[in-house]
């Protein structure tokens, strides 16, 4: 089962924001997060708040899910006011959004249009798995506003997807690939497509990363992630580390597959824009994590989804059922949430901005921080870069496989 949320302090029933947090609405960017918490089966290794038909329990199911998820968004227009603050990306996560129809997809969409409406170049993102779309559904996405997909591959090896439980063939992501161009996901009409990758997998050799990056990278991707594999507590992959069964993925590995993975992504044309996020161009860059990463507001819609609006950030209840309750009964399905204070934003901000490559604003950076710099500098893992804004501090190749520890000598 998913992790346990924060506990932070009660929501108001209704959801509403203190005018401080509404006062700032969108001056950073303003986003909708959808998530879809359903699954076909649950991967050992991850512990989003996703659940199986079984897991949903009796009375819950995915037909009711987009009313449910339109009726947040139209309190979010309540919440919000009476703000002439467009859309600037939505973005679809899951669980397994592609596994409703592609109707209930593009109607929440609409929902999210017709209460806020949307800029003029939004960008519309959902994840997908290879075998939960078929072509006619990736037709409906493009024609019901959807300009992005992002499909986990995870690997192209077979006894790797076995670790991590993937249940799709690995043939399957270059013809899905091939019919998100032929649904109009180009690179020249829309954000394109992304692939997702993890490496570091128990039992993943060198070899088979290179083939699995050589396989996405034949299939001429606009975007990659590539994550390491985080051993999740409470997962089925720690019970399985934990009793002997695989290895404890290794951190040197990691590191290994780092730099081969930067090497051949930027070979063929996609240079990194965060530590674990390339691009062929800024045009393929995903703008709804960067607002994320530049701190935004944003909605988040669903069981467990996060949002943050002006230094408020809030998170709702967990369970599909409880969230079905809650919106079913017109009521805010926030559980729990939190003000920022001015030091939790500026730290929050290291953490995130230090790890894209336009780099940390100097000014973020408390008398300490400054104070660690030069030090960062001499070991060769920042430089100091002068743009008209000011002075900034951002990675080097090097410094980006120990941005963790930068940060950490950034914030003592
Ligand atoms: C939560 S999934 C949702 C989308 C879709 N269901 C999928 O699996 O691709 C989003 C991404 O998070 C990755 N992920 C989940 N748990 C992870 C973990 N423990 N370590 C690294 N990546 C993880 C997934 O592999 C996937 O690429
Ligand atoms: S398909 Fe994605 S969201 Fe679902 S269990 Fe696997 S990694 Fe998690």
């Amino acid at each position: 089962m998913p992790s346990a949320l924060p506990p932070g302090d009660p929501a108001p029933a209704d959801g509403s924001l203190p005018p401080s947090a509404l006062s700032t609405l969108g001056e950073r960017g303003f986003a909708f997060y959808v998530h879809v918490p359903f699954c076909t089966v649950r991967c050992g290794y991850c512990d989003f708040n996703t659940y199986t038909a079984t897991e949903l329990g009796p009375g819950v199911n995915r037909s009711t899910y987009a009313d449910q998820a339109i009726a947040e968004i139209r309190q979010a227009r309540t919440v919000l006011g009476d703000t002439d603050r467009r859309v600037d990306t939505i973005f679809f996560g899951g669980g397994t959004p592609t596994l409703l129809p592609p109707t209930d997809l593009t109607r929440i969409v609409a929902a999210i249009r017709d209460e806020f409406g949307l800029s003029a170049d939004v960008e519309v993102t959902t994840e997908a798995n290879p075998d939960s779309v078929t072509l006619k559904d990736l037709d409906e996405l493009r024609a019901g506003g959807f300009t992005r997909l992002s499909f986990g591959m995870q690997s192209s090896v077979p006894h790797v997807l076995a670790v991590l439980d993937r249940t799709h063939d690995p043939k399957r992501v270059p013809a899905v690939v091939e019919w998100a161009r032929a649904a109009g996901f180009t690179s020249r009409d829309s954000g394109g497509v992304s692939l997702d990758l993890i490496y570091g997998t128990p039992g993943e050799s060198m070899a088979d990363w290179e083939a699995s990056l050589d396989t996405a990278l034949a299939c001429e991707p606009d975007h990659v992630s590539a994550y390491s594999l985080i051993v999740e507590d409470g997962t089925a992959l720690a019970r399985r580390v934990r009793r002997g069964e695989l290895p404890m993925p290794d951190e040197d590995d990691y590191a290994d597959k780092y730099v081969v993975a930067d090497e051949r992504l930027r070979k063929q044309g996609l240079e990194w824009y965060e530590v674990s996020n390339w691009a062929t161009s800024p045009d393929h860059q995903c703008r709804h994590n960067l607002l994320y990463w530049r701190s935004a507001d944003w909605w988040g819609v669903g069981p467990g989804a996060h949002s943050h609006v002006g230094g408020v950030r809030w998170w709702n209840v967990k369970h599909p059922a409880a969230y079905a309750d809650r919106i079913g009964a017109d009521l805010s399905p926030a559980h729990g949430r939190e003000t920022l204070t001015a030091e939790d934003r500026r730290v929050e901000r290291v953490l995130l901005e230090l790890r894209l490559k336009e780099g940390l604003s100097l000014d973020v950076l408390d008398d300490a921080g400054r104070a660690a710099v030069p030090a960062q500098v001499e070991r060769g893992l920042a430089v100091v870069t002068r743009t008209p804004a000011g002075d900034r501090l951002v990675l080097t190749d090097a410094g980006r496989l120990l941005a963790d520890g930068v940060v950490r000598e950034l914030l003592m």
